[in-house]
């Protein structure tokens, strides 16, 4: 059974009124195209995430792809011992920031119920993907406002997301509050680089994060016409990828993911997309995140310098303690 969805102003019950969710102080929240909408204004800073998703519905879902990127980077993330605790029962897992679902995939895959929550509208691609039934349930909501008591979640799972939000250390602390005592908090975030200095990204990311989200598209599919072709003459020589790179703000695979040529391009009208539009693109180094989830109170703590930058996992305490020879994993 999925954890109840509450008031995320009250945390009060909800009744469904007139095609409405609505709390006994009369707060009312739509359910549109079958999806709750727990947030108060439709369009945010989410917006161009929210078109992006909803353009490039499939593109990095592994079963789209014939691949397993997003299969290992969660494998990864999750590491040896939450992996098995997944297996191990019927798990509910809240997914945060789940964007068209490259990770829903490999969640439901686990056999686990799937909470998918996103700020934005790419909770349609979400359901367009990955349809909801008994285990699978798809919210609109923000992750700093969440509609559920807290401690309800065995895996809170969010990759990709905590560095675009207005606060990573309140959100950090309020995907902390949704794990059930014994659960684990698996996450990601971006750190420092060199690009900011030695790149053009961060320079163009200045004009198109100001567009409206439709213009910026169209600019960003501008930017992979011109440089698209450079990457790929380049794409057999590390030198020559590198220096495209300086000079080029679009982001291509060819260096680590085996796609198909068609794949390759939309993957990079995707990821620059992504990474020229994003309201907040806040950096954490390894020891930041680690002393984050120790304040939180997690045990277990693992993170290190991989993939986009910082990948952290920790537990939540059971109540009471660990019973006698068990380990925190
Ligand atoms: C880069 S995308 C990652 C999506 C997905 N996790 C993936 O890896 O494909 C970031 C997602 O976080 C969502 N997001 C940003 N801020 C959020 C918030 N405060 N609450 C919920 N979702 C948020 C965006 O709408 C977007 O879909």
């Amino acid at each position: 059974m999925f954890p109840e969805i509450v008031c995320p102003i009250e945390g009060q019950p909800l009744s469904q009124t007139a095609g409405k969710l609505v709390c006994a102080r009369g707060h009312a929240w739509s359910v549109d195209a079958g999806i709750p909408r727990m947030i108060a204004d439709r369009h945010n800073y989410a917006d161009a995430f929210g078109l992006q998703w909803n353009t490039f519905r499939k593109t990095q879902l592994d079963s789209y792809c014939g691949s397993d990127i997003s299969l290992r980077r969660a494998r990864r993330c999750i590491g040896a011992a939450a992996w098995a605790f997944l297996h191990s029962g019927a798990r509910e897992v809240l997914e945060a920031g789940c964007g068209a679902g490259r990770f829903t995939e490999v969640l439901l895959a686990t056999g686990a119920s799937v909470t998918s929550v996103d700020l934005s509208s790419a909770v349609e691609a979400n359901q367009d993907n990955f349809a909801q039934s008994d285990r699978h349930r798809i919210v609109q909501a923000d992750l700093l406002n969440l509609p559920f008591a807290p401690g309800q979640f065995d895996v809170v799972f969010c990759l990709g997301v905590i560095q675009h939000t207005p606060s990573p250390e309140r959100t950090m602390a309020a995907l902390y509050d949704q794990v059930r005592p014994g659960g684990w908090l698996i996450i990601d975030h971006y750190t420092h680089s060199l690009s900011r200095y030695t790149k053009t990204l961060p320079l163009v990311r200045q004009v198109l994060r100001r567009l409206p989200p439709e213009q910026a598209m169209k600019w960003t599919a501008r930017l992979v016409d011109v440089f698209f072709p450079l990457h790929r003459a380049a794409r057999h020589s590390r030198v020559g990828h590198a220096l495209v790179s300086r000079v080029s703000p679009v982001l291509t695979y060819f260096h680590c993911h085996r796609l198909p040529e068609e794949l390759h391009r939309q993957w990079a009208l995707l990821d620059t997309h992504d990474a020229l539009t994003d309201r907040y693109k806040h950096k954490r180094t390894r020891k930041q995140i680690h002393q984050t989830l120790e304040r939180l109170g997690g045990v277990a703590i693992a993170s290190e310098y991989a993939g986009n930058g910082v990948e952290a996992r920790c537990r939540k305490p059971p109540r009471g303690g660990w019973p006698a020879r068990a380990s925190a994993g």
